[in-house]
């Protein structure tokens, strides 16, 4: 019921956008919240919606806003995106349904989420997969390995653009750091919304509780959880921190991100616009990917000025804790052969 209650909000949000004209001026964008390194939107004919659940200094809303002037220019100002950040469209789950109802242009969501659309995408979301942001990108530009995955779903309307590095998620909460699984026993961690991360924390010792990313900081705060996993830049862009001060480095994680559309909408754009799209998508991932460890650094300096604690865990002991889950996830040839051919893109 809360759910729909909040579908239905963001939907009447959207329809009386549209209802206002279809285009943004760039000095109504919700970009412009006087922090400077927050691009604003280009103002075009037609300005689609990207919904998104982060803040306007994250990566990805800088690179998605550049993708957007870009594509002004390019199609001499026939289309550009605009970014509304911190869930004002929805949360990811819902932002979903969204976009595949076409009440919402685009979305930028976990990749954990798709696997409810498709098992098989569990493959780039499973623990220890993929070793640093450079192998991750080197599968990502890979069409071979992701073209049928990212395809697979349109008839449930999704069709996946682009893959986007997320960062590394390590666990943190409320009462001390954690070094091994045991640790983690009697924990309640919040996970995205998939039976991989529920199973994933349960191996890690501790008990998953799945909600949306609006929700941990509450949640958190009145002791309904004892902490999340994350990377650094949410840990301290949302300020959880300020509800659970111990961040230890697990390094379990590194599911991407991905931009997603309704393929109706695609089809029906002018073609200028989706084939820029398309061509400029490199230049997209690899643009945030480079905003990104300077992202880390600042979220890390951030934090620990305002009291954060920061420690090393013992990251074979959890990789051996989550061997099971990759055994028992890849159960077909598809993701058993996908995985392997990742696994042989880290060298
Ligand atoms: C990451 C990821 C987001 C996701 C979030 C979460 O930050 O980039 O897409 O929403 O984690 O845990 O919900």
């Amino acid at each position: 019921m809360k759910c729909n209650l909040k579908l239905i909000a963001a939907a009447a949000m959207t329809l009386s956008l549209t209802a206002c004209g279809g285009g943004f001026e760039a000095n109504e964008s919700p970009a412009e919240t006087g922090n400077e390194e927050a691009p604003a939107a280009a103002t075009a004919e037609n300005v689609y919606r990207v919904s998104f659940n982060q803040t306007e200094t994250h990566p990805q809303f800088i690179a998605l806003t550049n993708l957007g002037q870009r594509m002004a220019d390019a199609t001499d100002g026939k289309c550009s995106l605009e970014v509304f950040p911190n869930e004002t469209l929805g949360n990811q789950k819902d932002s979903i349904e969204l976009v595949q109802a076409g009440t919402v242009d685009f979305a930028m969501v976990a990749g954990s989420l798709l696997e409810n659309f498709n098992p098989d995408f569990v493959v780039f979301n499973l623990p220890y997969t993929f070793d640093d942001k450079e192998h991750q990108q080197k599968v990502f530009m890979d069409p071979e390995l992701t073209d049928e995955l990212f395809s697979s779903i349109e008839d449930e309307k999704i069709s996946v653009l682009g893959a986007f590095h997320a960062g590394v998620r390590n666990v943190y909460n409320s009462e001390k750091p954690i070094n091994t699984p045991e640790d983690l026993d009697g924990m309640k961690i919040r996970v995205i919304e998939s039976d991989t991360n529920l199973k994933m924390m349960e191996l890690m010792g501790g008990s998953g509780t799945p909600m949306g990313q609006g929700e941990v900081y509450t949640a958190i705060q009145s002791g309904v959880i004892d902490g999340g996993e994350n990377n650094e830049s949410i840990f301290a862009n949302l300020k959880h921190f300020e509800v659970a001060k111990y961040y230890s480095y697990t390094r379990h994680l590194m599911f991407p991100d991905y931009l997603i559309t309704n393929p109706d909408l695609l089809a029906n754009m002018d073609p200028a616009c989706s084939d820029f799209l398309k061509e400029d998508m490199a230049n997209t991932q690899k643009e945030q990917g480079e905003l990104w460890d300077k992202e880390i650094e600042k979220s890390i300096q951030m934090a620990e000025e305002a009291g954060a604690e920061f420690n090393e865990a013992d990251v074979a002991a959890f990789r051996e804790a989550v061997k099971p889950l990759v055994e028992e996830s890849l159960t077909n040839d598809f993701t058993r052969d996908l995985y392997a051919k990742v696994r042989e893109a880290a060298n």
